[in-house]
């Protein structure tokens, strides 16, 4: 088909906006909040502008949006609950023994002070009996449900933390003269190399998606922090019910696409997420487990959590305490394929044990149970209320749910990125702690790849990281102005192309949607799920694929990718769907590309390769790297030796 261009003959020509600055912080999330907290602090006495833009409202935005009831990381430092050391271990055990364990000794040895920060900003954090009103800086001990876990009543933790980085933020604006620095409801879409510069990030484009705008970003530095990936895969649920998902549905792999495009280098993005919740709200399970300490069954009321022989060939990752998540979920894929399901969380336990012994302590926990489904994952409550499921009587269905891509959590896709300089080896450090592989151009939280279990506050840490080393990049390049050849008028053309193309066409036929010269991004999602649920390990084939599945997801998604020329939007909602689908589709690709290449099932319970079963620590325990170039449109994947640096 001819190839289309825009030419505003058909669509409304937005208004363009040049934004010049010398930070620029791209998403409002734990990472950008944490980074735009820290950069202000050293950017603004130096006179050095810091800009940050958020697909949403900074308030509610990103994954902590709906709020949360735990901190899942905090190691209590102060009151000798944990060593850093330990904490390297865990994160290292849990993800199948391969970790930046530079990273995770950095986030681990800084995280706690970002959580004093919480505490001070207002945020309920349980404390010990007697210990209420003192500060967790002061000594006081938090409520754990888990060992690294702390309770908390978070369903307003995001604007908490979002009101700090706006305070930072205009601070730096009014000290820096700049007329706007917080952007809103603007999605990136693309960054954009230096045009003298070889390998160097100096700008963005994006549109807004509420007004007829379109924005162009020149920046010194620019961190990406976007979050991770959703709807890639898809989901169990169906129909009116799409769109229900455990990650919530507006993190769209922009982080991991915007950096690839320009040549970022990636690590063991193979790595997927699937985690176990409970089934259709997508409820987590870690307060049920941890704190309620519920016990999980099968259909025949059999706790599986116990048959270790369900993944004792997975040694020695198998004799970790805990066992890895990913192993969890071997245990529980036993007893559904086994056709010994329903799998069920027995929240009524523990609630009736203690009912027997301490009423009030029965009736803590009943609400602690609700507390967290409404604190995060309202949805779940109107399952339960919905399906007269009382925790205190009957127990709850639970399910893997399918894969999603997150670098913070149990799972650990993401960038390949420079070291702390204290600790990092030579072979992991070329800079400026948290910047990838193109100069410049850094990221954190989800963006930072092997350096999982980070958490909301790790996630903050980490921004807080980036911030800073970004302002001593700026400062050692206060001399360097963007070169960018693309100007605002062409990102419009670029960006409203879609607009153009459903304009030109719709009246082709008498349905909108039904339309052989352009695709809609509803359509092209739902090709794009199709083919990673099929061929790339979703749930229809329980997670599982080989080299000649994959090969043809790859072709799948080529041909997905010559048809997204074709996208097409009507308003400014389904614009940025169309830029969303192009994001998914890239991270896609990278997670095709690396399992391929990785011939071992390295995260049992989050995908098998059914060709190479087992684990092979001899030759895969290494990380996968994979870089495209964008001169050539290549891609290239080599193994990067694991250097244990915590014994
Ligand atoms: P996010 O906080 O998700 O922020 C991403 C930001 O990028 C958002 O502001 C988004 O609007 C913006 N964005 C996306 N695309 C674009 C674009 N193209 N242009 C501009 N902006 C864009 N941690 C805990 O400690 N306790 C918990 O109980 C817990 N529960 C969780 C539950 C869920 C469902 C998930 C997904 C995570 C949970 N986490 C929890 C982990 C925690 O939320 C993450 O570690 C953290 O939010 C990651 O920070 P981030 O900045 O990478 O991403
Ligand atoms: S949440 O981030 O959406 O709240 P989840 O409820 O699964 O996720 O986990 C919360 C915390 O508890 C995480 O730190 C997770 O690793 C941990 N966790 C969950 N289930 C278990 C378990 N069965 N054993 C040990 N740790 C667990």
């Amino acid at each position: 088909m001819e190839k289309e261009t825009c030419t505003f003959s058909y669509c409304k020509q937005p208004e363009t906006t040049v934004v010049e600055t010398d930070i620029l912080l791209i998403g409002g999330g734990m990472g950008s909040c944490g980074a735009a907290y820290e950069a202000c602090k050293w950017a603004t006495p130096k006179g050095i502008k810091v800009t940050l833009v958020d697909k949403a409202a900074i308030d509610r935005s990103g994954a902590v949006a709906m709020g949360l009831s735990a901190i899942n990381t905090y190691l209590g430092l102060n009151v000798g609950e944990n060593t850093v050391e330990d904490y390297v271990r865990y994160v290292r055990g849990d993800l199948m023994g391969i970790i930046r364990d530079d990273i995770v000794y950095d986030v681990g040895r800084h995280v706690d002070d970002s959580v004093y920060l919480f505490d001070e900003w207002g945020l309920p954090i349980w404390k010990q009996p007697g210990e209420e009103n003192k500060k967790l800086g002061e000594g006081a001990r938090a409520v754990r449900s888990g060992r690294w876990q702390a309770m908390i009543s978070g369903e307003s933790y995001k604007v908490i933390v979002a009101e700090a980085a706006k305070k930072a933020l205009e601070y730096n604006r009014e000290a820096t003269g700049q007329q706007q620095n917080l952007f809103e409801r603007v999605f990136i879409t693309r960054l954009l190399l230096d045009e003298k510069e070889d390998n160097r990030i100096a700008g963005a484009i994006g549109i807004s998606v509420r007004e007829n705008k379109v924005y162009l970003f020149k920046a010194k530095t620019i961190l990406n922090a976007c979050g991770g990936g959703v709807n890639t895969y898809r989901p169990r649920s169906t129909d009116e019910g799409m769109g229900r998902t455990w990650y919530p549905v507006w993190n769209s792999s922009s982080t991991t696409t915007m950096g690839v495009q320009v040549g970022a280098e990636l690590t063991l993005m193979e790595n997927v997420f699937v985690p176990t919740r409970f089934k259709d709200g997508y409820g987590p399970v870690g307060t049920f487990f941890l704190f309620l300490k519920c016990q999980a069954t099968n259909g025949l009321g059999e706790g599986y959590v116990q048959n270790m022989d369900a993944i004792s060939k997975y040694k020695p990752y198998c004799d970790m305490t805990p066992v890895p998540t990913c192993l969890r979920n071997v245990q529980m894929l036993e007893e559904m394929r086994n056709g010994k399901g329903p799998i069920m969380m027995q929240t009524a336990e523990p609630i009736q044990k203690a009912r027997a012994e301490d009423k009030k302590k029965a009736k803590e926990l009943e609400i602690a149970a609700w507390e967290d489904f409404l604190d995060m994952t309202i949805g779940q409550a109107g399952v339960w209320a919905s399906n007269n499921i009382a925790p205190e009587e009957k127990p709850s269905e639970m399910m893997p749910t399918e894969p999603y891509f997150i670098g913070s959590h149990a799972a650990c896709s993401g960038f390949w990125v420079s070291g702390p300089p204290d600790i990092a080896p030579k072979e992991w450090q070329w800079g400026y702690t948290r910047m990838t592989t193109v100069n410049g151009l850094f990221t954190a939280a989800d963006g930072v790849g092997a350096s999982g279990h980070k958490f909301s506050s790790g996630s903050f840490t980490d921004g807080r990281i980036a911030g800073k080393s970004m302002v001593a990049f700026v400062l050692d390049n206060m001399d360097y102005t963007p070169t960018l050849t693309t100007t605002a008028e062409d990102a419009a053309k670029e960006l409203y192309l879609p607009f153009e193309i459903f304009e030109k066409y719709k009246n082709y036929t008498t349905a909108a949607d039904i339309n052989p010269n352009y695709l809609r991004p509803k359509q092209a999602q739902a090709r794009l799920m199709k083919i990673m649920d099929e061929y790339a390990a979703g749930v229809s084939t329980w997670y599982q694929t080989n080299k000649p599945m994959l090969e043809l997801a790859l072709e799948k998604l080529q041909f997905l990718k010559e048809d997204l020329s074709r996208l097409a939007a009507e308003d400014l909602h389904e614009l940025m769907r169309c830029w969303e689908m192009v994001h998914r589709l890239w991270t896609a690709e990278a997670h095709v590309r690396h399992m391929l290449f990785r011939e071992e099932t390295r995260y049992p319970g989050y995908y098998f390769r059914a060709d190479f079963p087992e684990l092979d620590d001899e030759n895969w325990k290494c990380f996968v790297n994979s870089k495209y170039d964008p001169k050539t449109g290549k891609w290239s994947l080599r193994k990067v030796p694991y250097i244990q640096l915590v014994k």
